[in-house]
């Protein structure tokens, strides 16, 4: 079975390659390179002996998206991860976000209806959902107005989904991430932002290591125990897993619709400062950090109810926060200096 892994060379696409490789899947990866490394194939074949074959395109050249499928006639499933992902960029940038992020989408889709059976699995996120009023956040809690261009592409992109799947064969999975942390237990493969991290784990390990002088906490002024904002932090080994399910599903047509939701997160919320001082506590480490004002679109809490991923998808995290930091860590180290 041949599955197309789009961003397959990027953060989360990496790891689900791996899985679907454990799996006995054959892989082929297109990314264009804009935010993933080409050393990333080595790090996937060095944990798997299997070297995924590797298109390098840009999905927005809707010509390149369509010579691929003629070459490529016998995809089974698309792990669609190929999108610009920054919330910050995206305020500033808001075209190149709906560019990459919708027309690239369009441009996949126009090729999988074509196709007879095909099982799209899409990246999604917990933005939709804004601030939620309820927590643990449910799949059926209200999609709020989005509160970047990137969180807007991600709501369109689910809709676009939708829509297509009522006048076409494809079948999707649309898995809305919480945060997800952490590196594949090997280091050979995890998460390489570009330039000065937006996300939190990533500027912590970068802290740790000495190339950023000290962490900044967004404000500690937020309505939670501690003050600092809550987030359900998954370890993207889990997160990857998922994936493999969920495509599972589709191929196996296990599915209810034909197009369905599920949050993929641990169900447990946890604070900023609870993060430093559990990377502090298992990397026996101390962090640097100062508290600073809240960011600018940023909300107080979100971690997800995992009953629908559990009883219905059949998954369920298996690694903890702590483990997923000490991943984190191991991995910063292991990067250091390349
Ligand atoms: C987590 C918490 C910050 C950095 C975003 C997107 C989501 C997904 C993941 C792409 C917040 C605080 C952060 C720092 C801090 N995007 N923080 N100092 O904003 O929850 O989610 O990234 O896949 O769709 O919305 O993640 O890691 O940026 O922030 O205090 O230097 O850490 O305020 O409370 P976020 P994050």
């Amino acid at each position: 079975m041949k599955i197309l892994v789009t961003g397959g060379l990027g953060f989360i696409g990496s790891h689900t390659v791996v899985e679907l490789q454990n799996k006995g899947f054959e892989v082929v990866i297109v990314d264009n390179l804009s935010n993933a490394s080409i050393d990333v194939l080595d790090g996937i074949s060095n944990i798997t002996g299997k070297k995924p074959i590797l298109e390098i395109l840009d999905l927005r050249e809707k010509a390149d998206v369509q010579s691929f499928f003629k070459k490529h006639t016998d995809i089974a499933g698309v792990v669609h991860f190929a999108a610009s992902k920054a919330v910050g960029e995206s305020v500033e940038n808001p075209l190149l976000y709906y560019e990459n992020n919708i027309n690239a989408l369009v441009y996949l889709l126009q090729e999988l209806q074509q196709l007879e059976e095909v099982c799209f699995i899409f990246s999604s996120s917990c933005t939709v959902y804004g601030q939620a009023e309820i927590m643990p956040i449910r799949e059926n809690a209200p999609i709020q107005k989005a509160l970047s261009p990137y969180g807007n592409t991600k709501q369109i992109g689910e809709e676009i989904i939708q829509d297509v799947s009522k006048v076409s064969s494809i079948k999707a999975v649309l898995l809305r991430y919480f945060n997800p942390i952490g590196a594949h237990e090997s280091a050979e493969i995890g998460e390489l932002p570009l330039g000065v991290p937006q996300n939190l784990v990533p500027f912590i390990t970068q802290t740790a290591i000495g190339l950023r002088k000290e962490l900044s906490v967004f404000g500690n002024d937020y309505p939670t125990p501690d003050g600092t904002a809550i987030r359900d932090y998954i370890h993207v080994v889990d997160l990857a897993k998922a994936h493999v399910v969920a495509l599972q599903r589709l191929l196996d047509k296990k599915n209810i619709e034909k197009v369905e939701v599920f949050n993929i997160g641990t169900g447990k919320g946890s604070s900023v400062l609870e993060v430093i001082k559990t990377f502090e506590n298992v990397n026996n480490i101390q962090l640097p950090y100062k508290i600073v004002g809240r960011r600018e679109g940023d909300i107080t809490e979100a971690y997800a109810n995992t009953d629908r991923a559990f009883n219905v998808l059949g998954w369920k995290p298996e690694f903890t926060l702590e483990e997923a930091l000490l991943s984190a860590w191991k991995w910063e180290q292991k990067i250091k200096n390349q």
